[in-house]
């Protein structure tokens, strides 16, 4: 029987992932002034020790003001680079390729962390808090909904500091030894309100036209892909649509990607929404891997990673044997169960390596040990 095309490789410039079960970028809102912690080393480490093929590191602010809550980690000073340091070569220790996702929150900023959803009326992170109520920023002065700070609109000379800051995190990613990073242009942070006319209502050169609303993303990825090896790739995930009438959609999408592979762009993760509250969102397993499969209909130079209510391992297997994306991110399945991958091979009898440690848990009979 052939291996599952999930658990071949797929070669990404010099880069061999060994399969294609990846983890998707979580934000665990655990970090103190952007730093990583051993919370991070053991919480990454697990799923590179049950054979992920790729991990990326979650949402990581290239400036204070870009994070999404006072406790998400970091990329704008050079002591960051060391604490991510270590989790890269653990990591690369179980043969995993390691990656990182840039970001910056724009408008759905200075909110607070996860842990304390439900414990109070808004999300609103003040002051007091940690939080940066007055530099909040983004492309158009338009607050997500109530629950947000009304950001200002930014200049010029704003947009090219931004753009900087994501050239200087690029750096900074390089000297922790990652091999990956991923352009965070989903879920309504700054990249993607730049993308979307429902966020962005500019009458200057970044507003208006498609060309316009794609050029915040376009210079940041021709910016960053100038300082990234040659040999490394590069990631951008978006929201393939807003699921709003009138908001970014699939077609936007592809002829984004289509912008991106000449910028050197290789792989395009494809969610979908959180722009815009009138969202109406179909959600079902698999709700968004039509998109995936959109792109790389009318992409092929481009890899597509399909994400979105993945959790059973044929369900998986399926999509990726099917074509219908070229890698599958898993954000909660991997929470709930950290050996997805392995539990998956053992489901579809796929005899993959599995790290010695743990190599008796392929054994399916009772007493072979
Ligand atoms: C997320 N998600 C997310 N996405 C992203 O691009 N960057 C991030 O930092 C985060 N943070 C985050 C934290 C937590 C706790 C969850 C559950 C999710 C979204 C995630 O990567 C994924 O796209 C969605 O969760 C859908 O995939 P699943 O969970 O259905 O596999």
């Amino acid at each position: 029987n052939p291996l599952p095309k999930i658990f071949q490789p797929l070669k990404i410039r010099n880069y061999v992932a060994k399969n294609r079960m990846w983890v998707s970028p979580m934000c665990m809102y655990s970090a103190q002034d952007g730093f990583s912690t051993d919370f991070h080393l053991a919480h990454y480490s697990q799923f590179a020790i049950r054979g992920a093929g790729l991990i990326l590191v979650e949402a990581t602010g290239v400036l204070p003001e870009g994070r999404i809550s006072p406790n998400c980690l970091g990329l704008w000073k050079d002591e960051h680079i060391d604490g991510l340091k270590r989790i890269v070569s653990h990591l690369h220790k179980y043969g995993t390729i390691a990656g990182i996702q840039i970001a910056h929150s724009g408008r759905k900023g200075s909110t607070i962390p996860l842990q304390l959803y439900g414990t109070r009326d808004s999300l609103r992170a003040s002051s007091e808090e940690g939080g940066w109520p007055d530099n909040v920023y983004a492309p158009s002065a338009l607050p997500y909904n109530n629950d947000h700070y009304t950001p200002k609109e930014m200049t010029i000379d704003q947009i090219k500091k931004v753009q900087q800051a994501f050239v200087n995190a690029t750096v900074r990613a390089e000297k922790a030894g990652f091999d990956v990073i991923e352009l965070h242009c989903a879920h309504g942070y700054l990249l993607h309100e730049f993308l979307s006319p429902l966020s962005n209502k500019r009458t200057d050169e970044y507003g208006g036209s498609f060309e316009n609303r794609t050029r915040m993303v376009i210079e940041t990825v021709r910016k960053v892909r100038a300082v990234w090896l040659q040999e490394k790739p590069l990631f951008v995930r978006v929201s393939a649509t807003d699921w709003v009438d009138g908001g970014w959609n699939s077609d936007d999408t592809v002829a984004l990607a289509k912008l991106l592979v000449k910028e050197g762009v290789d792989v395009l993760g494809c969610s979908t929404a959180g722009n815009d509250p009138r969202q109406k969102i179909p959600l079902s397993p698999g709700y968004q891997v039509q998109f995936a499969t959109k792109v790389k209909e009318n992409v092929p130079e481009i890899c597509t990673v399909a994400v979105g209510i993945i959790t059973e391992g044929q369900q998986a297997s399926d999509i990726i044997q099917n074509d219908k994306a070229d890698a599958v991110s898993i954000a909660r399945q991997f929470l709930r169960n950290p050996s997805f991958v392995l539990s998956t091979a053992h489901e579809l009898n796929v005899n993959i390596k599995w790290n010695n440690q743990y190599e008796r848990g392929k054994l399916k009979t009772k007493y072979s040990f």
